[in-house]
């Protein structure tokens, strides 16, 4: 994917209004619910790894999983001590089992069908022990995704300004995709390019994620908002938190 290749760390400075602290609070929130002490944590779909780094200060022990490779490289520079592997979400596979897998910022929404969605689950549930817990996050569902939505930031870091449009388009029932231009200022001279992606969403029905996780054999639950207590809201973040049996 360009987005992640090319313009990764371009892509990856607008993650920066993000509250990375806040979600890890979410996912050790979890585990303190769930009597859960993870020895090892996959952040699938790791992008430059900030889940990553923050768990692993507070003395986790996280492997990090993406499948393209301009992320990677911004994960090892983040996260440096982290081992990370080039794999996708749909087959994932690595020798250790984990006792956690997470999925965050919409990952699961770059998936193009059911059917990816459930490879994935399996692929998850076979490299997770009896007991792990899985915890992915989607904002794009039905009632969150809109036709044409316009949205425009700028971030400044250093000597790197971007100003960015995102415009969303749905073609279908379950498939839309954003339109992102990225205006990049770049360097003591301030020198100007301009990049453009387009990247597909799968855009999910809560009762089919519901109906395929069950069938899998997972226990599971619905949170919202990088809260425990959060009750769900307009446009909000689901949060699926999936137990293996
Ligand atoms: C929106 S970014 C989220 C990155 C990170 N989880 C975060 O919260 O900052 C989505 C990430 O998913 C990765 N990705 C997309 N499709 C994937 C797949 N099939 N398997 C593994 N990673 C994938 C992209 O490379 C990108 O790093």
């Amino acid at each position: 994917m360009k987005m992640y290749n090319e313009m990764a760390k371009y892509v990856d400075l607008t993650y920066s209004t993000k509250d990375y602290a806040k979600e890890v609070k979410f996912i050790t929130d979890i585990f303190r619910k769930y009597q859960a002490k993870p020895k090892l944590i996959y952040d699938v779909a790791c992008g430059s790894g900030n889940h990553s780094k923050l768990l692993i200060a507070k003395g986790y022990r996280v492997i990090g999983v993406d499948s393209n490779k301009g992320m990677l490289k911004l994960a090892r520079q983040n996260v440096p001590k982290m081992p990370v592997f080039q794999q996708d979400m749909r087959t994932l596979n690595i020798k250790e089992k984990a006792d956690c897998i997470i999925t965050m910022f919409n990952a699961i929404n770059h998936l193009t069908s059911y059917t990816d969605f459930e490879r994935m689950l399996r692929a998850y549930k076979n490299n997770l022990n009896e007991g792990g817990l899985i915890i992915f996050d989607t904002m794009f569902d039905q009632r969150n995704w809109h036709k044409e939505f316009w949205n425009s930031k700028t971030i400044k870091k250093g000597n790197l300004i971007i100003g960015k449009v995102d415009r969303s388009y749905r073609q279908s029932k379950n498939r839309g995709f954003v339109h992102q231009v990225y205006v990049i200022f770049e360097g003591k001279q301030k020198k100007c390019k301009i990049m453009e992606s387009k990247y597909n969403n799968f855009i999910y029905e809560l009762p089919k994620m519901n109906k395929i996780i069950m069938k899998l054999g997972f226990k599971h639950n619905i949170y919202y908002n990088f809260s425990i207590t959060a009750k769900r809201t307009s446009g909000c973040f689901y949060l699926f938190v999936l137990q293996k049996a």
